[in-house]
């Protein structure tokens, strides 16, 4: 199977001996407690999980400003956008203690992790808007992933942590939530080594459903990976729970079995658009994966982003070498009604915009929200009846 990234086993920061994971919990009562924002929380599971392998915690400053310019920690490693702890002030801290991080997103707070504090850096407001434009490619406030940075506060804990739960993703996705190291076992399981990973955050219409299936036969791949985002979305985007029940009713009848696995993780969607695709490629290889399908518009919102910057990125800022996994580079799949199915455009050099059914997401929210199935070319009937019923709630 593929090796990790940037180290040859992987480490997962979950604390997987039990008695060592209680002995922790109960001395994790008396340490003092940071409730952590809920991106900070998403990178505590994804280190537990063994995504965000070889990284031991959060970022320090020096890091955090290395990996935003370009894409290497200070220390060498290739890593595409910071991982880190921000909050707006940690008075009772010093460098050197622990302290136990609290849930934001379970109720009650819970210890999610107890980080080691190596050091206690503010970011200055360059600093910030440094790491804002090379993330995100912009500093507009209306950027979704720009205001969330923008308001996790400015003061950095930086150090490994010990995980000791995966937040609310276990009990609410039990079917679905898988660590790294799981889904390298169940491929192990499958006999899968070859194999692609589709990311995504939406319910899977033609287009994503025909891009797997390209994708596995043109690389002629043991399975695919339909590896859903599990955590936030910003307002107007489809919950989880019913992508995942779109997913896998649309698997189960148009897919033979074994082709495809079903999982998810817990992640906040960064919409990062180009550096977020790098994220992706980095943790579907701590995976397993072989491949990575990127599409048109991967990851992004709004207009940010060019509709294959995601791609180019890894032509222009990836350095060869920097990572194992492959990328599928799609282009803009869409159904042809000269040709009756899915295409990808630049396999149709005929065809022009009007021989495409194109819907726009908005398109496609406000006839489910008036009870109307989008049309069967754009999403399969059973897909649409979930999503009806969604908007119908
Ligand atoms: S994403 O934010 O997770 O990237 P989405 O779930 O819509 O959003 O997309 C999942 C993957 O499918 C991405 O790689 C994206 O580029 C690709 N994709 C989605 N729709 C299309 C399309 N019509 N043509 C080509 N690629 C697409």
């Amino acid at each position: 199977m593929i090796a990790p990234h940037g180290s040859a086993t992987l480490q997962a920061r979950y604390v997987q001996d039990a008695a060592e994971r209680e002995a922790l919990q109960a001395a994790a009562a008396d340490l003092p407690k940071i409730t952590l924002n809920s991106a900070a929380a998403a990178n505590a599971v994804m280190l537990g999980a063994g995504y965000f392998n070889p990284l031991p915690g959060y970022m320090n400053k020096a890091d955090a400003l290395s990996v935003a310019e370009s894409m290497y920690t200070t220390g060498g490693l290739f890593w595409p956008v910071p991982v880190l702890n921000l909050c707006e002030s940690a008075p009772d801290i010093a460098p050197g203690s622990q302290v136990a991080l609290c849930d934001p997103n379970v109720p009650g707070q819970p210890v999610l992790a107890v980080q080691t504090v190596e050091a206690i850096e503010e970011l200055s407001d360059d600093e910030r808007e440094l790491i804002v434009r090379n993330v995100f490619g912009t500093d507009d406030p209306e950027h979704p992933g720009v205001a969330t940075f923008r308001g996790q506060g400015q003061v950095l804990l930086s150090g490994p942590i010990q995980v000791l739960n995966f937040s609310y993703f276990p009990q609410d996705f039990p079917e679905t939530f898988q660590t790294a190291y799981e889904i390298r076992e169940e491929f192990a399981r499958r006999g899968w080594q070859r194999v692609v990973a589709f990311q995504t955050r939406n319910p899977m219409h033609r287009a994503h459903e025909e891009l797997c299936r390209m994708a596995h036969e043109d690389l002629g791949t043991d399975g695919i990976l339909v590896h859903m985002l599990l955590g936030k979305l910003k307002a107007g985007d489809i919950p989880a729970d019913v992508r995942d029940a779109c997913i896998r009713k649309m698997v189960e009848v148009y897919f033979p079995e074994n082709t495809v696995m079903i999982s998810g993780y817990g992640f906040d969607m960064l919409y990062a658009g180009p550096r977020e695709a790098v994220l992706h490629a980095v943790f579907r290889q701590n995976a397993g994966c072989t491949h990575l399908i990127v599409g048109r518009d991967h990851a992004g919102v709004g207009d940010y982003y060019g509709a294959f910057d995601a791609q180019t990125i890894f032509d222009e800022q990836v350095p060869a070498g920097a990572l194992a996994i492959e990328i599928y580079r799609a282009d803009h799949t869409a159904w042809s009604k000269k040709l009756n199915r899915v295409v990808m455009m630049r396999d149709a050099p005929d065809h022009s915009k009007e021989d495409f059914i194109l819907l726009s997401g908005t398109k496609v929210r406000e006839m489910l929200s008036e009870g109307k199935a989008p049309p069967p070319e754009f999403s399969r009937p059973e897909v649409a009846e979930i999503l009806i019923g969604h908007y119908r709630d």
